[in-house]
């Protein structure tokens, strides 16, 4: 008699489809929180890990999801103990800690991190963030970079992407913060098409 079939017993063809039903797991239960509609595809990954690599030293990723920008930031030669990743879905996060065992995992809402002193004064090289920062309002963000920029290097620089037409960080909170952004490029093979902005301090 055939017995009924459970998610473990299926064998999955490849990680990309584990991965898209992942994701659209996290979106049916909160839309708002994911904020995309697919997993980024390898040109965004490419164009957002492109200033990134072994010199770099420790880097944060915010919001990663099924570790696509992680996977990147290996392959630029960033080593897996270098990453810690803050992701809050439990989904997600346990995805991560199976994906990249050697990296630190904090599940965790990445709007807490300096709540918490989790890293010190000038040690992170940069900051690497799939947060859908359009869906926070102009505090959170505010709070959110306040937070990323004190555990910062001199130097460093936080990589966010964005689907909209314009940086997604509010002039008013770069200005707050003596922070500019330039767009690094396009990835228009990504469903949909996306920018890359490098935010970093002003001289
Ligand atoms: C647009 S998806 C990007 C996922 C992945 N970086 C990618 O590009 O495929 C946003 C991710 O951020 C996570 N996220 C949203 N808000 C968060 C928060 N406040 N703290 C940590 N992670 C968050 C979501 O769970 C999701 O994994």
């Amino acid at each position: 008699m055939n017995r009924p079939l459970n998610w473990p017993d299926i064998k999955w063809p490849d990680a990309h489809l584990k991965d898209t039903l992942t994701f659209l797991r996290a979106i049916t239960s909160d839309p708002s929180q994911v904020g995309a509609i697919a997993p980024s595809g390898p040109a965004l990954a490419r164009l957002i890990t492109s200033e990134i690599g072994r010199h770099s030293g420790p880097i944060i990723e915010l919001g990663p999801g099924t570790g696509v920008f992680t996977q990147a930031l290996l392959d630029q030669g960033v080593r897996e103990r270098d990453l810690t990743l803050v992701e809050t879905s439990p989904e997600f996060a346990r995805l991560l800690r199976e994906r990249f065992p050697a990296a630190n995992v904090l599940q965790m809402d990445a709007r807490h991190l300096h709540r918490r002193n989790l890293f010190p004064q000038n040690s992170i090289g940069a900051v690497v963030s799939g947060l859908p920062l359009l869906n926070l309002s102009p505090p959170r963000v505010l709070a959110l970079l306040r937070g990323a920029f004190r555990c910062m290097q001199p130097g460093g620089a936080f990589y966010q992407f964005t689907y909209g037409p314009l940086c997604p960080v509010p002039k008013s909170c770069l200005d707050r913060l003596n922070l500019q952004s330039t767009c690094l490029g396009r990835a228009l093979v990504n469903i949909p098409p996306a920018s890359v902005y490098r935010i970093t301090q002003t001289a």
